[in-house]
């Protein structure tokens, strides 16, 4: 294979990147990143991907969640807090139900660029450049707003390193005190319309805690306790930024890109020849791969090849998003395929991105319904297939938005106006996420059911 170099993928097809109308702004731009500081340490990659080694091998759970797009507006600790507890909240509830640790990664602090399925956008009669992202162009429809301006690079750096100094605070300074999570739930549990379903679990977790308080374990005594590990990740889209990013690590001269821990590669850029699978082949972090239906088997290996040479456990992590009339009839030949070629892939299912539809109304929306119905047919596949269905990701928020209809608070189509806030795709609200994760547990519960069958 040929050279790797941080700028290696520019000699390679790139689609979904801006066209900035002045080179010399933007060269400026990346020279300007290229001189801040890593937001992440090669190390802290390293820690994540063994985290998700233990998931490849069916010993643990991910969890990953976040907005669609972040974006300048929503910019506020309260958000940030928000989601971060609703994540937290979502992995007590897994943990509990699978019996295994949960590695919690936020789709945060960086995850600003989108690739969209037209490069313009058409409204009464006048055709500008889509929205692409906050680090982009500004979501107005006017020209001087969507004209991509590199300088938002810039402001897209500066929120994500104040975002992530505040999730590395709320990770190890208390706040995530597992007792403090338990009593965020019973609180939401009490104000919430399906209480009685769910509070059976959130009983039992309770007991549970108790227990361990009885025989002297609690966060004054077992440091586990009080805080967590908490990743970042984003879609490695915008490749100058990223590029002025990666940094080569001094302990090992390993290059990573330090602008997150995770990266993914979009459904739309993992194309034969992309001039981002040439970038991310290159860096060290753990990453994703969107999986969709024009997915075949033999593309699959082949990226595999290129992205996982040396077959590193918690290297590669596979994001199915089907969409749920599909997965059951997709997602087994890629799920034999790898297991025949043994290859050591966390399998995560993305039941957001094939699932949009269009309200009546014009609002992009995700019935509540489908998404569980994807994440249904994701376990079904894994337990037939004998695989471990090893994670979720989400696209969700800690606010009581309403952009998904659906879910024990029953969002209607007419409903979706309320508080319609996203920059991009519909995400769950609080109650939908919480709820989604003790649905979850269940399938979870039946996937361990069954391999003590299998085992015994
Ligand atoms: C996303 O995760 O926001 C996204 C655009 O996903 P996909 O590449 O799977 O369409
Ligand atoms: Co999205």
């Amino acid at each position: 294979m040929a050279i790797w170099a941080p700028e290696s993928w520019r000699g390679h097809e790139a689609r979904q990147l801006p066209d900035y109308p002045d080179p010399g702004t933007l060269a400026a731009a990346e020279a300007t990143i290229a001189r801040f500081p890593p937001l992440v340490f090669a190390g802290e990659t390293r820690a994540l991907t063994a985290e998700l080694a233990e998931v490849a091998a069916g010993k643990a759970f991910l969890l990953q969640g976040g907005d669609c797009a972040e974006s300048f507006a929503e910019f506020h600790p309260n958000n940030i807090r928000d989601t971060f507890r609703v994540l937290l909240q979502m992995a007590v509830v897994l943990t509990y139900a699978s019996k295994l640790p949960v590695v919690k990664v936020g789709r945060m602090a960086g995850q600003f660029a989108k690739p969209r399925s037209a490069p313009m956008e058409e409204i009464g009669g006048i055709s500008l450049p889509s929205y692409r992202g906050d680090n982009v162009n500004d979501i107005a429809f006017n020209e001087a707003s969507r004209r991509p301006d590199p300088e938002r690079m810039i402001r897209g750096y500066n929120q994500s390193a104040a975002t992530l100094n505040l999730l590395r605070a709320f990770a190890s300074g208390g706040y995530a005190n597992l007792l403090q999570v338990h009593r965020w739930m019973l609180d939401f549990m009490g104000r919430s319309p399906w209480a009685e379903r769910y509070q059976d679990v959130a009983n039992r977790i309770g007991d549970a805690l108790d227990f361990m308080a009885a025989c002297g374990l609690d966060p004054e005594t077992v440091p586990q306790l009080q805080g967590t590990h908490f990743y970042t990740s984003h879609e490695a889209l915008l490749l100058p930024y990223e590029q002025a990013l990666t940094r080569q690590d001094s302990l090992t001269g390993d290059w990573y890109d330090c602008s997150a821990h995770m990266l993914w590669i979009g459904d739309r850029t993992r194309f034969e020849g992309s001039a981002h699978v040439e970038f991310m082949r290159g860096i060290g972090n753990p990453i994703g791969i969107k999986c969709g239906p024009s997915l075949d088997p033999d593309g699959l290996l082949h990226l595999l090849d290129t992205l996982d040479p040396q077959r590193r456990p918690g290297r590669i992590t596979l994001i199915t998003r089907y969409g749920f009339d599909k997965i059951e009839k997709g997602l087994p030949a890629l799920v034999r395929a790898v297991k025949r070629e043994g290859r050591p892939v966390v399998w995560s299912c993305d039941p957001m991105h094939g699932n949009v539809v269009k309200a009546a109304n014009g609002y992009k929306t995700r019935p509540f319904e489908r998404i569980l119905a994807e994440v249904r047919g994701f376990f079904a596949v894994h337990r037939a297939e004998g695989t471990h269905g090893g994670g979720i990701h989400v696209e969700m928020t800690g606010q009581n938005v309403t952009e998904c209809t659906g879910g024990a608070v029953a969002i209607t189509d007419e409903g979706l106006a309320a508080r319609y806030h996203t920059h991009c795709d519909p995400r769950l609200n609080a109650g939908q996420s919480l709820e989604l994760a003790f649905l979850l547990a269940d399938m979870v519960n039946e996937e361990m059911k069954e391999r003590e069958r299998r085992a015994a």
